[in-house]
Formats: C-alpha cells, sequence, structure tokens
C-alpha cells in the first residue's frame, strides 16, 4: 500500500487525513495517509526519514512550507512563485519535487465551488505574509480589475506587491486604513489575526453590495467572519473548501487521479 501522509506542527486538528481517506475510498485507490507531528528542530531530518521509508509523498502544514520549499531538488512554477511548498513527492529517481496548490485550491473553492469569479472584480487581501504570497498568483490569473494588498507592516505589503508588479499593478494600503476610495467585491484574510478577540480593524464601508468575504482560516469564527457577518457580506466562507481542493490538488499530483470534492464536502463535513 503506498504511503503519505502531513506534517507539521502542531498536527493534532488536521482534517486531511480524514479528507484524503475519503478521496482513496471514493477514487479506489489503495492507500495510507496519516498525520504526523515533527519536532521544530527536526522537519530536514524527518522528512529524509519519510523517503528512505518509502513514502510516496507528504503535504506539509504549518511552520514548515518555508523550509519544505528549501529542501526540494525540484519545485513547480507556482511553488517558486510562492516560495512555499505544501505538497511533497517523492520521485521514483531520489529527488523531491516540491508543488503549492495552496492558491488554486481558494480559487477553486470560490470559483467553482461558490460560483463567484474575480473577474473584472476588485478584490483586496489582507496579510503579507506565508499564506497571502501563496494565493496571490491564483487570483492574479483570475483577472481582477483592482487587487489591493493590506498589512500590519506596511512594508511586507509594498515587497509582496512589487514581487508582482510585472503582472499586475497592485495597490497597498496599511492596515488598518480609514480613508476609503474603493468598495471590494472580494475580501480575503490571510492573516493569523481574530482568533483573538480583538475587532476586525477595517470600516464595514468597504464591503461592496456583492462582496465575498473568504477566511483561509478554518473551523474557526475568526474577528474577520464576525465582521463579514455584522456587516451583511453577500458570501461568507471560511477555508474548509480551500482545505478539500489544495488537498484534492495534491492527491490528483500524487495519483492522476482528481476526486469529486462536492461529494466530500457535501457527505463527510
Ligand atoms: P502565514 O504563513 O500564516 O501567512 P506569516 O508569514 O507569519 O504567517 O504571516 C502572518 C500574517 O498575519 C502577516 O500578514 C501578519 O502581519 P505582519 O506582516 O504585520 O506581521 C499578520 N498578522 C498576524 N497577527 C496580526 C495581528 N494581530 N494584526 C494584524 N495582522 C496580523
Amino acid at each position: 500500500m503506498d504511503k503519505y501522509g502531513v506534517v507539521g506542527n502542531p498536527i493534532q486538528h488536521s482534517l486531511s487525513p480524514q479528507i484524503h481517506q475519503a478521496f482513496s475510498k471514493q477514487t479506489q485507490q489503495n492507500l495510507s495517509y496519516e498525520k504526523y507531528l515533527v519536532e521544530l528542530s527536526e522537519f530536514e531530518i524527518t522528512i529524509k526519514d519519510f523517503q528512505r521509508s518509502n513514502f510516496k509523498g507528504l503535504n506539509i502544514t504549518v511552520p514548515f512550507k518555508e523550509r519544505a520549499f528549501a529542501i526540494c531538488d525540484e519545485l513547480s512554477i507556482r511553488a517558486k512563485l510562492a516560495g512555499a511548498v505544501n505538497t511533497i513527492l517523492f520521485e521514483d529517481t531520489g529527488k523531491i519535487y516540491g508543488d503549492n496548490t495552496d492558491g488554486i485550491g481558494l480559487l477553486r473553492d470560490i470559483s467553482i465551488n461558490h460560483n463567484f469569479s474575480l473577474e473584472n472584480k476588485a478584490v483586496l487581501l489582507v496579510g503579507a505574509g506565508g499564506a497571502a504570497r501563496g494565493i496571490i498568483k491564483p487570483i492574479i490569473d483570475a483577472k481582477p480589475k483592482i487587487l489591493t494588498i493590506t498589512n500590519r507592516t506596511y512594508k511586507k505589503a509594498e515587497h509582496l506587491a512589487n514581487e508582482f508588479a510585472q503582472l499586475l499593478n497592485i495597490t497597498i494600503e496599511s492596515l488598518p486604513f480609514s480613508d476609503i476610495t474603493q468598495c471590494y467585491d472580494c475580501i480575503i484574510n490571510a492573516t493569523a489575526m481574530g482568533l483573538e478577540n480583538a475587532a476586525f480593524p477595517l470600516s464595514g464601508k468597504i464591503i461592496s453590495n456583492d462582496c465575498c468575504c473568504y477566511d483561509m482560516v478554518y473551523n474557526k469564527q475568526t474577528s474577520f467572519l464576525k465582521w463579514a457577518k455584522a456587516n451583511e457580506a453577500s458570501l461568507i466562507l471560511d477555508g474548509l473548501g480551500m482545505l478539500v481542493e489544495q488537498a484534492a490538488e495534491s492527491f490528483y499530483l500524487w495519483r492522476g487521479v482528481r476526486p469529486n470534492t462536492k461529494d466530500i464536502l457535501k457527505h463527510c463535513f
């Protein structure tokens, strides 16, 4: 039986084993998938151990995505652009191939599962860390009219916008910003903020009449989701759909078979 798994720290709440086990049942692929807690100081050595133990692939989660990027022998274009790897494939040649399926997972969830197109829309990305970097290229590919990045540390937003400047003229705002000149049709929270009790630091006036508010965190009532609800955003989503979609893309890379994610989202969660 081919072996796969997810590594992270912490890892106990990960839903990835449940998702991949459902995928394998649905597609009749004979594989195992478990979660593994890896000590912060032992990530690189543990990955080599998995490879020696004939694992076929791994998912990588917080806080190891950048370190996974650094140990890969080959990288997909989307992993290079994200600067982070969430999916590893151990090749028969002994090489480690790294991919990043987070961005495509988010876009598939918004555009396919929820039928919400970003084309010609005004999009606000809140955050400029690893999570934001991982989704920016697929957002640009979806052809928004406006893309703004807002971040507590302005310089990081500026840096991220500059990196993608050849593809789109990205505007930048500090966080919070009060000079509201633009309403947004899609607001994506890619920050770690909101698990504490502080209010989300933006005016509800930036929410357009037909706005999708998306938190990349799942299974938590974040201050962003509460803010979206209080301001009556028309579509409010957490990151569960993205989690299932990024998993499906990893599964496809490993097995060459694409699971039916709608079925899994409907029946498993
Ligand atoms: P991740 O890989 O999850 O993106 P990260 O690279 O550490 O983690 O980035 C965390 C993001 O959350 C950053 O955009 C960070 O803002 P700064 O760049 O200013 O640090 C944002 N963040 C975390 N806690 C926050 C808070 N309490 N208020 C506002 N932004 C916060």
